[in-house]
C-alpha cells in the first residue's frame, strides 16, 4: 500500500493540506482535508473499492465525475459515490461487497420546509461555457445563479494543465486551461450580480417549473425564469472482452486523479482513443511521471490535432493508428492490453493482436452531451439555452466562446424581448463556428530561410483554430499564411530571438535556428515541459523530427529555465542538414513500449463484453434481443436489467444504441428508455419529510 501522491509537478503548484485520518476495511489510512474519498483511497494504493453482487469481479473508478456509480463504496453506514463524497475525519469507509444494505432508518427528517429562491437565470454548470455566460449576464447585472457540484469552478479547465489553441483575443489561447479556469473565476465572483453555489447538484427540472438541487447537503427549489444548461458531457464506454476490470478509467477521471488531486493513479498506462482528449491525456501522464506505453486509434488518422499527436510520439509514446482494443486482461485488475489492427470496417485483422503489459486503461473515445436538463426545461415550459459540451462536443476555447454568446443572448432576451439579436456581433457567430472546427488539411513545411541567420520553424503543418504564435512576435514577423485563425503559420520577418513563440505554442510546435555563430553547426531551441523527466546540460537526446524519426544522438548544449511559463528551452548544436528538421526529442525510453514477446489471446469472444457494467448484461445478451426484434430501450430493460443500475442508463444507453445501429436497426426505430424522475441519486433523508409542516 504505497503513497501515491504527486510531489512535484513541472506545471502545477503542490500546495501542503491538512492530514485527517480515516479508515477503509479497518485500516486506518491517511487523506487530505477536502479530498474526495476514491481519491484518498487510491493515493493509499486501493483501486478495487468492492465487488459486484453479479459476477464478484472488482469494483473501482471509472469517470471520477459521479456518472457511472462503479465506485460504490460505504461511508459511514451509506452507500455513497466515493468520486463525489468528502472524505471526513474519522469516517469508517467499507468497500461495497454485493449490494449495499439499506441503511438503518434515523427517523423522521429534521426538515421541515424546503427552501425556494427565485432568479432570472440558472446557470447549471460552472465549466468554461458556464462562467463566460456568467460573467456576460453579470455585466449587464441580471440576476443569477450558477451551481456547480465541484467545490471548484472551472470544470474541464481544471485539468488541463497544457497552453490553450484557439485564438489569444477571444479565448485566451497560449494560456494554460487551469490558469484560465481561475481567472474565469475570479471574473465571475467579481460580478455582484452572479451569486454562485459550488458544491451543489441539481438533481432535475420538475414540471411545475422548479428546479431541485442539493446545496453543499440540503435540498432547495430554484425557480428560475430561464435556464442555461452549461452542465458538459460524460465519457463514452467502449465493448471489448475484459471491460469490466478495475483500472479502466475515462480520460476525465484520470486527469481528475492526476491534475486536480494531484494522484499517480498508474505506473503504465494504455491509452485507447487518438481524439485530442487522448492526446493530451497522454502528454498528461509523462507530465506527471507515468509511463505511457501506447495509444491506439481505430482510425488511419489520430483525430485530434497532429500537433499533439507529433509531440506525444517524438517525446517516445508510439501512436497505432487503424488498431483497436482486443481486450483487456487480468484477473480482477487490468494486467495487460492487446490491440489489434483493423480493416477500412473496423474489424480485427487476425494474426496482427500486440499485447502490452500496463496497469491501467484508459478509454478516450468522445463524449455525450449532458443534454437531460434541456430536455427536461423545455418539457417543463422553462426558456432554456445550452453551452459547451452540453450543445456540442467541442474544444474548450470554443465552449467559452458559446458560453459567452449564450450569456449575452440570454441578456439580450431578457433586456430587449425574446428572438432579439440585440448588440450579438455577426462575426461572433462566424468565430464560434471557426473555433470548434476539425483540424483541417495536412500541408508542408514553409520554404527554407534563404539569407537568414535566425528563424522560426513551425512544425505545425494542419489547418487548426489556433494563432498565439502570430500575436506574441516582438516585430510582428509571424502571420497565418492567409490571415484567418485556421492558415498555418508562417514567418517572414526579422526575428531576433527572443524565444517567445517557442513559450506560448500549445503544440510546442515551434523550433528556433541560430545559425549566426556557426553556420555549419548551428544552435536549435527546442521547448520542453516533460520536468518528470529532466534535461540538463551535457545529457545525450535522441533528436526526432516531426514524424518521430530518429535524428541522431547529440549532447544538450545548454537549458533555459523559463519558471514563469514552466516550460524550459533545450539547445543542442547540430550539422546543419538536420537542424530545420528538428521538432523535439525522445524523453520516454524505448523499453517503455515494447510488446510483450507472445500476445495474449483469451478464449473471450467480442460479445462477452459488458454493454451495462452496473447490472453485467454482456454484448450477446442485448444483441439476442434485438435479433428477435427488439428495439424499445425499455424492453431490453426489463427482461435483462440493462439500464436499470446506480448509473441511470448513463453508460449503456449509447452502446446498446450503436448496437442496434450494428444490427441494422434505424434511429427512428429505437425508442428511448423512460427518464427517470431525478437523474443524480440523492438520499432520502435530504428530503423534508411529508408529514413535516
Ligand atoms: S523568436 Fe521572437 S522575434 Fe523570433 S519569430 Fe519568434 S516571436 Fe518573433
Ligand atoms: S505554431 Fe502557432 S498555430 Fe501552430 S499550434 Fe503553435 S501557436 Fe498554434
Ligand atoms: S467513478 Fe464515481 S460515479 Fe463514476
Amino acid at each position: 500500500m504505497g503513497n501515491h501522491r504527486i510531489k512535484q509537478h513541472p506545471i502545477l503548484p503542490v500546495p501542503r493540506k491538512k492530514e485527517i485520518m480515516f479508515e477503509f476495511n479497518s485500516q486506518p489510512m491517511l487523506a487530505y482535508e477536502g479530498e474526495m474519498i476514491a481519491s484518498a483511497l487510491i493515493a493509499n494504493g486501493i483501486y478495487v473499492f468492492g465487488h459486484h453482487h453479479k459476477d464478484g469481479s472488482a469494483q473501482g473508478i471509472f469517470c471520477a465525475n459521479g456518472q457511472c456509480a462503479k465506485c460504490t463504496v460505504i461511508a459511514d453506514g451509506v452507500p455513497v459515490k466515493s468520486c463525489m463524497t468528502e472524505v471526513k475525519a474519522g469516517m469508517i469507509v467499507k468497500s461495497a461487497e454485493g449490494l449495499p444494505e439499506v441503511p438503518m432508518e434515523k427517523g423522521p427528517s429534521q426538515r421541515a420546509k424546503i427552501e425556494e429562491i427565485h432568479t432570472e437565470v440558472l446557470i447549471i454548470g460552472g465549466g468554461p461555457s458556464g462562467l463566460s455566460a456568467a460573467i456576460e449576464l453579470g455585466k449587464k447585472g441580471i440576476d443569477t445563479l450558477l451551481v456547480d457540484d465541484k467545490h471548484i469552478m472551472g470544470g474541464k479547465l481544471v485539468l488541463q494543465t497544457h497552453k490553450f489553441f484557439g485564438s489569444e483575443q477571444d479565448s485566451r489561447a497560449g494560456t494554460r486551461g487551469h490558469d484560465i479556469a481561475k481567472l474565469l473565476s475570479l471574473e465571475v465572483r467579481a460580478q455582484e450580480s452572479v451569486e454562485v453555489w459550488t458544491n451543489s447538484t441539481v438533481l432535475y427540472v420538475f414540471s411545475d417549473k422548479k428546479v431541485g438541487v442539493i446545496k453543499e447537503g440540503v435540498y432547495k427549489l430554484v425557480i428560475p425564469k430561464r435556464i442555461l444548461n452549461a452542465a458538459g458531457a460524460r465519457e463514452k464506454f467502449l465493448r471489448f472482452p475484459g471491460n469490466n476490470l478495475a483500472r479502466i478509467y475515462g480520460a476525465g477521471a484520470f486527469q481528475t486523479l492526476v491534475n486536480r488531486d494531484l494522484i499517480r493513479p498508474t505506473n503504465r498506462l494504455f491509452i485507447i482513443g487518438g481524439g485530442n482528449v487522448g492526446l493530451i491525456a497522454a502528454y498528461h501522464a509523462l507530465q506527471a511521471g507515468i509511463e505511457v506505453v501506447g495509444l491506439a486509434e481505430a482510425m488511419p488518422q489520430c483525430g485530434g490535432y497532429k500537433v499533439h499527436a507529433d509531440k506525444i510520439k517524438r517525446l517516445g509514446v508510439p501512436i497505432y493508428t487503424s488498431h483497436s482494443i482486443k481486450s483487456a486482461n487480468g484477473e480482477h485488475l487490468v494486467e495487460s492490453v492487446t490491440i489489434t489492427e483493423v480493416d477500412s470496417k473496423f474489424q480485427a485483422i487476425e494474426g496482427t493482436e500486440k499485447s502490452f503489459a500496463c496497469d491501467t486503461i484508459l478509454v478516450a473515445v468522445g463524449l455525450d452531451s449532458l443534454s437531460e436538463f434541456t430536455l427536461e426545461a423545455h418539457a417543463a415550459g422553462i426558456p432554456v439555452y445550452a453551452a459547451g459540451d452540453a450543445l456540442e462536443i467541442a474544444e474548450a476555447s470554443s465552449a467559452m466562446f458559446n458560453g459567452k454568446i449564450a450569456g449575452l443572448k440570454i441578456a439580450n432576451d431578457i433586456l430587449y424581448g425574446e428572438g432579439s439579436e440585440g448588440n450579438i456581433p455577426d462575426e461572433w457567430y462566424a468565430k464560434a463556428q471557426l473555433l470548434k472546427s476539425h483540424p483541417g488539411q495536412i500541408k508542408g513545411y514553409q520554404d527554407p530561410h534563404p539569407g537568414r541567420d535566425l528563424f522560426p520553424v513551425f512544425h505545425c503543418l494542419q489547418e487548426i483554430p489556433c494563432n498565439p504564435c502570430t500575436t506574441v512576435c516582438p516585430n510582428n514577423s509571424i502571420h497565418t499564411e492567409d490571415g484567418t485563425l485556421m492558415g498555418l503559420p508562417k514567418y517572414g520577418g526579422q526575428c531576433v530571438g527572443c524565444f517567445r513563440c517557442l513559450l506560448v505554442c500549445p503544440g510546442l510546435a515551434v523550433t528556433l535556428v541560430d545559425m549566426r555563430k556557426d553556420k555549419e553547426m548551428p544552435n536549435v531551441v527546442i521547448p520542453y515541459e516533460i520536468g518528470s523527466i529532466p534535461v540538463n546540460k551535457g545529457d545525450i537526446v535522441q533528436l526526432m523530427d516531426i514524424d518521430a524519426n530518429e535524428l541522431g544522438e547529440y549532447p544538450v548544449f545548454r537549458v533555459l529555465d523559463f519558471k514563469d511559463r514552466r516550460t524550459q528551452l533545450v539547445v543542442v548544436k547540430v550539422p546543419v542538414a538536420i537542424a530545420k528538421k528538428i521538432a523535439g526529442f525522445r524523453a520516454q525510453d524505448k523499453s517503455v513500449s515494447e510488446p510483450l514477446e507472445k500476445p495474449i489471446i483469451t478464449t473471450s469472444l467480442a460479445d462477452d463484453a459488458m454493454i451495462c457494467l452496473c447490472e453485467r448484461v454482456s454484448v450477446k445478451e442485448v444483441r439476442d434481443l434485438i435479433k428477435q426484434g427488439i428495439t424499445d430501450l425499455n424492453q431490453i430493460k426489463a427482461i435483462t436489467r440493462a439500464g436499470m443500475g446506480p448509473c441511470g442508463a448513463k453508460t449503456c444507453d449509447t452502446l446498446i444504441r450503436n448496437l442496434m445501429r450494428e444490427e441494422g436497426v434505424s434511429a427512428e426505430e429505437v425508442v428511448a428508455n423512460t427518464r427517470r424522475p431525478i437523474f443524480v441519486e440523492a438520499t432520502l433523508d435530504i428530503f423534508p419529510d411529508g408529514d413535516s409542516k
